[in-house]
């Protein structure tokens, strides 16, 4: 077995944080600033999320669409930057649905060809004997009940779960369940708070909360909308920490009125020669030697131009850089 790298936080950590009563801080990322961000702001848990789909590749309100490969990719580009926390990807949709042998050889991609620590999938019921499959083959499962957006239509859309005593009770069985089949944390997503905190105090496994109140051992929220890079219509559960989106769009038309009008680039972003140099390049061009060869390339070129347009190119004119 290999050891984890010195400074890494590992899963007997991580539950000894649930025994001491710390709160565990889990955030999503997709690419290696994201993974820095992360790992110098002292989060224990990165999960490449499928979320992805939705706020990294541009799909509409849903996660099923992003693929293993989608998900690979974008885990090894965390993996590379985050080195403290544990890094867990997310089994997308259709990887772990087929059968016990499918999950365990998809979970065995996402730990050796893209680095991940463990991996995470939704749901009780058939993903119980993945559960077990996968921690059989040596690989740490993070569950995830309540809302699990994979089967969000099934669920009749983007709603809370276990809002009935009925319901309530057996999420806390498919907790258990989860637990009991070999996962070393559970999500529990857009569950009411007593619900999660019943089922936080039952399970010996940290539990992490989003949209499920303050009594879980830990927290995790969407990078893209704690940062206020999602725009529009955002879950109740989430806190903006910043209004990036806002940030990021004056930035840029600044930046498109300045290229426009030719604010910028400005001195201090253009690179000089030496005068001396400059002087010599000048009179080089300019000395007939120089300008019969620069004709005769310029002939050549445009006759090879010519051939396949009928436009005459004429030469840029040479422009002197400014000195400071
Ligand atoms: O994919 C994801 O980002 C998640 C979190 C919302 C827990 O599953």
């Amino acid at each position: 077995m290999s050891t984890p790298p010195r400074g890494k936080l590992t899963l007997p950590k991580l539950a000894e944080m649930k025994d001491r009563g710390e709160k565990i801080v889990m955030v999503t990322a997709y690419d290696a600033p994201g993974a820095r961000f992360a790992e110098d702001a002292g989060v224990d848990v990165v999960l490449v999320g499928d979320t992805a789909a939705m706020v990294v590749l541009g799909y509409d309100g849903t996660t099923v669409p992003v693929t293993m490969d989608e998900m690979l990719f974008l885990t090894r580009t965390v993996v590379r930057s985050a080195r403290r926390p544990i890094v867990v990807g997310d089994m997308p949709f259709g990887s772990y649905q087929v059968s016990d042998e499918a999950a365990v050889e998809n979970a065995i991609r996402f730990f050796k060809e893209a680095g991940a620590d463990a991996v995470k999938l939704e749901g009780a019921g058939p993903s119980l004997s993945r559960v077990r499959a996968i921690v059989q083959a040596g690989i740490p499962v993070m569950g995830h009940v309540g809302l699990t957006p994979q089967s969000a239509t099934m669920l009749g859309g983007f709603k809370t779960q276990g809002k009935t005593a009925e319901a309530a009770v057996q999420l806390i069985e498919h907790a258990l369940a989860l637990e009991e089949a070999g996962c070393f944390a559970v999500v529990l997503e857009a569950v009411p708070a007593p619900v999660a905190a019943e089922i936080t105090q039952r399970l010996r496994v940290p539990t992490i909360g989003i949209g499920a109140g303050p009594e879980c051992d830990g927290q995790v929220l969407v990078y893209h909308d704690l940062l206020g890079l999602t725009e529009g219509h955002l879950p109740r559960f989430v806190k903006r920490y910043a209004s990036l989106s806002r940030e990021i769009r004056d930035a840029l038309e600044n930046y498109a009125e300045e290229v426009r009008s030719g604010a910028f680039p400005e001195e201090q972003h253009s690179y000089e020669m030496p005068a001396e140099e400059l002087e010599l390049f000048e009179s080089s061009i300019r000395s007939p030697s120089t300008s019969r060869k620069s004709a005769q390339a310029t002939k050549t070129s445009s006759t090879a131009a010519n051939a396949q347009s009928p436009a005459p190119r004429s030469e840029p004119p040479l422009r002197k850089t400014s000195s400071p």
